[in-house]
């Protein structure tokens, strides 16, 4: 039984705890100071209006001839639009177009225009800050790299994908002068039904937090001005992934603790990294809307974070706090609210009305000019780390690396390491190149499916902009294995479509039956759905073509881990693709055919039922059954499952010592070998469990990942190092508090406990 020792416990406390500070503002520090310097003599000459102006971004298509949401395939500047709200108010940025994809030539000129406008236009000439969605490559811009998304790379367990991924896409976008992209999505994905939940690292605190400092790194660096960086923003602060009831943009009902433990880790060390930017969630959590929480956003975003970057808004969510929260009774009193809260920059896509209201507010004293400041000063440190005030910026540079082989390569590397082997009944993977296959199912023949949402457009549907260069599974088969080997059937729509009849004719005269399952493209609302199941008709097709009595191997493309209890039994093979992007046909390909192994886990709980959705760190009592037993986490798949075409085997487990106490390192070291036939990438995981804690601990917890390459026969060490910040929790009272006890690292199917003592 572990022992407390409370005077003990708080000196721990005070050591961790988050650093505090008093003041608001923005934080100075040396190496800063020139940056500051030019900030301050800027804001000494801006007038009000100016000011509030910087505050303001607004979406392309508001300055654009045509209503906001019209169908373009170019764009043609409205000028008393343009006028109005980028010379009259000043707007400090613009974002987006999620139409159609322009050519980095467009980009440049579209982006160049604006900064001619404000640069000839406006007193003060401040460049505006293009901000774009840019979350798996450079989406919005026509040809570039289509990456997997955040979920796939955090399959991966590889954390230098997410930094080289991250790389290319700000090269991209920079190649289109775009400086700014509203990426990572550092949500912690705690519920599954979550249509988003491909946009995050998934469900796991750690994961997302090392994968989001890696892209942090890749993409921003310690230059964002650099040609090849850009400004990330993360997003969405805070508990975005974590509604009651898994639908997007849902309220939030959670303990301070559980936000501090759970999702706030991410966002912490990003600031810690360098983060510039961040994002505020649509959600409202125990009933407060993010946007006007000024405890999050003043008290711990700003204050206790140190964060000294700015704060935006997610789209509209000024409107939503008297159209959707009902806390404000019009817009003039949401705009007060959430600035006084401590918003910076409003993202208001459709007109300068953000702006009427807030000078209106500072003239009537009700928001006052220093809270003003703050925002503009914060806004223009950013704009300046972006050097999008250096002019030769905007002038065409050699971009001779967009969309290269080099990326491609890459593409096709880090798609190949998502994918996760979920099944693989008597080895019926990798399948014979020289057997008859038949090829069905919605995503079979779908780039888009592949890409899902944010691909070129903003529901990735749209399929006339898909690279025409690009393979789709059945295409990439077709490739690998010769057209006449394969046979297609389209088997199914998404929910209707009924085709499986010529399926199932089709089935009887090939050897293998490889079903490509899933979700339809879709992003944000339009993805929220009441059931978790795979729908019946693609679970009907399944069904169907088992029967036949050729073996299936299902190749399931889909964010969300659909339900598949009724024909996971019906199938020898699955594979779990996910969103693997432009190059994932040709990497399932490749792993179908064993060119490559694959070495993706799970970063999710994969439930069996819709009853029965967990996060793999839930607490004991939640395993407890219908017969009073601890039998009742019943997933399909556990996080971090994922199997291989060889097999690892770990060995020669040993810790440092197996006392250790709250000032020692503990170091951990094991061997893990190929015992296969085929060289092969294992992610190694590190599990800690908290035997007994004052507070219900989780059955376990991640600590560590890395990832080794083994040929077969090979041997590698592996070790890692904790300290007891690892061991930590939140307490009752929100604080990092570590207890002695007796504690389980947990490696594979290997457990060693020691104690932790004063
Ligand atoms: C989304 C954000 C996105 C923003 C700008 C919002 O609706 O929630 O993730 O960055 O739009 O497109």
């Amino acid at each position: 039984m572990k022992t407390k020792n409370i005077s003990v416990i708080i000196a721990i406390v005070a050591l961790f705890l988050f650093e505090s500070c008093n003041n608001a503002q923005v934080q100075k520090d040396n190496t800063d100071q020139e940056t500051y310097d030019k900030v301050d003599a800027l804001l000494a000459q801006m007038t009000l209006q100016e000011k509030v102006g910087q505050m303001l971004n607004v979406g392309m298509s508001s300055l654009l001839k045509g209503p906001f949401y019209s169908t373009r395939d170019s764009l043609v500047f409205d000028s008393a639009k343009v006028q109005e709200i980028l010379v009259k108010y000043g707007a400090g940025s613009v974002q987006n177009l999620s139409t159609f994809p322009p050519s980095t030539k467009q980009w440049r000129y579209y982006i160049s225009k604006i900064q001619k406008i404000v640069k000839t236009e406006t007193r003060l000439g401040i460049p505006v800050l293009y901000g774009i969605d840019a979350a798996h490559g450079a989406n919005y811009t026509a040809g570039s790299v289509l990456f997997p998304h955040e979920i796939n790379v955090a399959a991966s367990f590889n954390t230098a994908l997410a930094k080289q991924m991250a790389e290319v896409t700000s090269y991209e976008l920079k190649a289109s002068a775009i400086p700014w992209n509203f990426a990572p999505d550092l949500d912690v994905a705690r519920h599954t039904m979550w249509g988003r939940i491909y946009e995050s690292f998934g469900e796991d605190t750690y994961v997302v937090e090392q994968m989001g400092v890696a892209m942090l790194e890749g993409a921003q660096g310690d230059n964002p001005a650099a040609y090849n960086k850009t400004v990330s923003c993360a997003k969405h602060f805070l508990g975005y992934g974590a509604s009651y009831n898994g639908k997007d943009r849902a309220p939030v009902v959670m303990s301070e603790n559980y936000l501090r433990q759970v999702l706030l880790p991410p966002f912490k060390t990003a600031i810690e990294n360098g983060l510039l930017n961040i994002m505020i969630s649509s959600g409202a959590m125990n009933g407060v809307p993010s946007h006007i929480d000024h405890k999050l956003i003043t008290k711990l975003l700003k204050e206790e974070l140190n964060f000294k970057g700015f704060v935006i808004s997610d789209w509209n969510d000024i409107d939503n706090l008297v159209s959707v929260h009902k806390v404000a009774a019009n817009e003039r009193e949401a705009v007060k609210m959430s600035v006084l809260a401590g918003l910076d920059m409003c993202m208001e896509p459709y007109d300068a009305s953000f702006a009427k209201h807030l000078i209106s507010l500072v003239e009537d004293d009700e928001v006052p000019m220093s809270r003003i400041d703050d925002a503009v000063r914060r806004i223009l440190y950013v704009k300046h780390k972006a050097g999008i005030f250096d002019d030769t910026m905007f002038e065409e540079h050699e971009y001779t690396e967009f969309a290269s082989a080099k990326s491609d390569s890459l593409n096709l590397a880090i798609a190949e390491e998502t994918l996760t082997l979920l099944k693989n009944k008597d080895d019926i993977l990798p399948l014979n190149k020289n057997s008859k296959v038949l090829i069905t199912g919605v995503a079979s023949n779908s780039l888009n499916y592949l890409n899902g949402g944010w691909s070129r457009t903003w529901s990735g549907q749209e399929t006339k902009f898909n690279d025409l260069d690009k393979l789709t599974i059945l295409q990439a088969v077709q490739e690998k294995i010769g057209a006449s080997h394969v046979t297609f059937a389209q088997g199914s729509g998404y929910v209707d479509g009924n085709f499986i009849a010529e399926a199932v004719k089709k089935a009887r005269n090939v050897d293998v039956i490889v079903a490509c399952i899933g979700e339809k493209p879709s992003t944000e609302k339009p993805s929220d759905i009441d059931e978790l199941d795979l729908p019946d008709i693609q679970l009907e097709m399944v069904k169907q073509l088992a029967a036949t009595g050729k073996p299936v191997v299902l190749v399931m493309v889909q964010g969300r881990p659909r339900i598949i209890r009724r024909i996971e039994p019906l199938a020898d093979g699955i594979l779990m693709a996910f969103l693997p992007g432009n190059e994932g046909g040709k990497a399932i390909a490749n792993t179908l055919y064993g060119d490559v192994s694959p070495s993706g886990k799970l970063p999710y709980t994969y439930p069996q039922h819709s009853g029965g959705i967990w996060t793999y760190d839930h607490q004991l009592s939640d395993e407890r059954d219908v017969n009073f037993g601890l039998k009742g986490f019943t997933p399909q798949y556990e996080f971090g499952y994922g199997l291989s075409y060889t097999t690892f085997e770990y060995s020669d487990i040993t810790i440092s010592s197996d006392s250790v106490s709250m000032s020692d390192k503990l170091t951990i070291e094991f061997e893990i070998t190929n015992t296969g036939e085929v060289k092969g990438k294992e992610a190694a995981l590190l599990f800690v469990s908290d035997e007994v804690a004052t507070i219900s601990p989780a059955v376990k917890q991640l600590k560590r990942f890395t990832k080794v390459e083994l040929e077969p026969n090979e041997s590698k060490k592996v070790n890692f190092e904790l300290s007891v910040k690892d061991l930590m929790f939140v307490d009752r009272n929100n604080k990092w508090i570590a207890e002695p006890g007796y504690f389980t690292l947990k490696v594979a199917d290997k457990n060693v406990r020691f104690y932790l003592y004063n």
